[in-house]
């Protein structure tokens, strides 16, 4: 694919996607990061004399005007962020948007209302396509984390018009490949959560890739309930102890090993503060539940951290958002972020409740790399083909007419 250094944006129109979905509670966005990460693509495009027409969806109207998921407010937090001017146009196609892209100066940048405000943006409609199309010269991709979306602004234009990749996008990709593609090895997954239903397509991906699996959370419960070890009453899946189980063998087929904890925090009630022991793995008493890895897991990870050159995280290792849950996720992250310090081991992270997580251990921004995406970053680890992506490649050699 094509990046900014392949584009001469100076006094031409550039459509810019960026995913400026952020979380807002109480009308108020919580976390900025996916705005910052896209600042240094607007930053580049309007110095180097671009007009820049900003493009997003944020949450999910269904096709609807929905007021509340304005990108209004949005637009006003980038322009306290970027030294150019910001103008916001409450619509993204039609005559009111063209004359706003026509009366948009080198330099200055707009940012259009929510693209999922309309069906065709979904539906990844042609029609729709060719009115957005009509705003730019080019198309820059720079939303990673809606790269799984074949919608119209993330899959749709990059057919029609010469399209580019962003530099977060770019970084994006860099890092993922860097993780699984073409690692630095030995290379480890830390795979947690609740289920081991949402993470088996990851799990079945990674394991002809990775050297070591370390799988935590309640999805541990379900391999150590599939062993016929006594999990009491632990939150597991009973279905899926035979895919648990085939999971195990297929590791073995391949030279991958699977670490899975050798003890764990035990309560008897899930509650902030609920009184707490540890126990190893086998002596769970039928009463009670695993919310977290114990310490001797966390040695155990901690030491085989320290043997690897690569490290893929995604899942968190207990119930992290209730302490005292969180101490083997905050421990590891701390002792990941530590090697990666040092320089001694790359860890690339992603998906929500990870970067939380990162996050509530103080490190997110001490890790080699931390994906902005949610659901694009698991898809990836997949092994599923993001449209957004696929298509990007595509476009650097052919553009199809509209
Ligand atoms: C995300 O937050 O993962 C992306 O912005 C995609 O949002 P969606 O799941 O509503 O498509």
């Amino acid at each position: 694919f094509r990046t900014l250094d392949h584009l001469s944006p100076a006094g031409k129109r550039v459509l810019l996607r960026a995913d400026l979905n952020v979380p807002v509670r109480d009308g108020r966005i919580t976390d900025t990061t996916r705005i910052d990460r896209v600042i240094p693509t607007i930053i580049e495009l309007a110095d180097k004399g671009a007009q820049v027409i900003v493009l997003s969806h944020f949450d999910r109207p269904k096709g609807q005007v929905v007021p509340h998921m304005s990108l209004a407010p949005i637009a006003e937090m980038l322009e306290s962020k970027v030294q150019h001017r910001v103008y916001f146009q409450n619509s993204c196609i039609g005559p009111e948007a063209e004359s706003a892209v026509d009366r948009l100066r080198d330099g200055e940048v707009l940012v259009l209302e929510n693209t999922r405000f309309h069906a065709g943006e979904e539906a990844n409609d042609a029609e729709f396509t060719a009115m957005l199309a009509r705003h730019g010269d080019f198309f820059v991709n720079d939303a990673f984390s809606a790269a799984h979306r074949a919608h119209a602004s993330t899959e749709g234009l990059a057919r029609h018009m010469p399209s580019f990749a962003g530099r977060l996008m770019e970084a994006e990709l860099n890092a993922l490949s860097a993780a699984l593609e073409l690692p630095d090895r030995p290379v480890g997954a830390l795979i947690g959560g609740a289920k081991v239903s949402t993470k088996l397509d990851l799990i079945g991906n990674v394991l002809g890739k990775v050297d070591t699996v370390f799988i935590g959370g309640a999805m541990a419960n379900t391999f150590l309930a599939a062993e016929g070890i006594s999990v009491g009453k632990s939150l597991q899946e009973a279905d899926m102890h035979e895919t648990a189980r085939r999971i195990v063998v297929e590791a073995r087929e391949k030279g991958c090993e699977i670490i899975l904890p050798v003890d764990a925090v035990i309560a008897r009630e899930f509650r902030e503060n609920a009184p707490s022991e540890v126990c190893l793995i086998g002596e769970v008493p039928p009463d009670a539940m695993i919310l977290d890895a114990g310490p001797r897991t966390v040695e155990l990870i901690e030491a085989r951290l320290t043997q690897l050159k690569t490290l893929v995280w995604n899942g968190p290792l207990g119930a992290f958002e209730i302490p005292p849950f969180d101490a083997a996720t905050v421990a590891v992250a701390k002792a990941a972020a530590s090697l990666t310090q040092e320089g001694k081991l790359k860890t690339i992270a992603g998906g929500g409740d990870t970067v939380s997580a990162l996050r509530h251990a103080g490190v997110a921004d001490r890790m080699s790399y931390v994906s902005t995406a949610g659901g694009a970053f698991l898809e990836w680890l997949e092994g599923k083909i993001l449209p957004g992506i696929a298509v990007l490649t595509d476009a650097a050699q052919h553009v199809a007419p509209l």
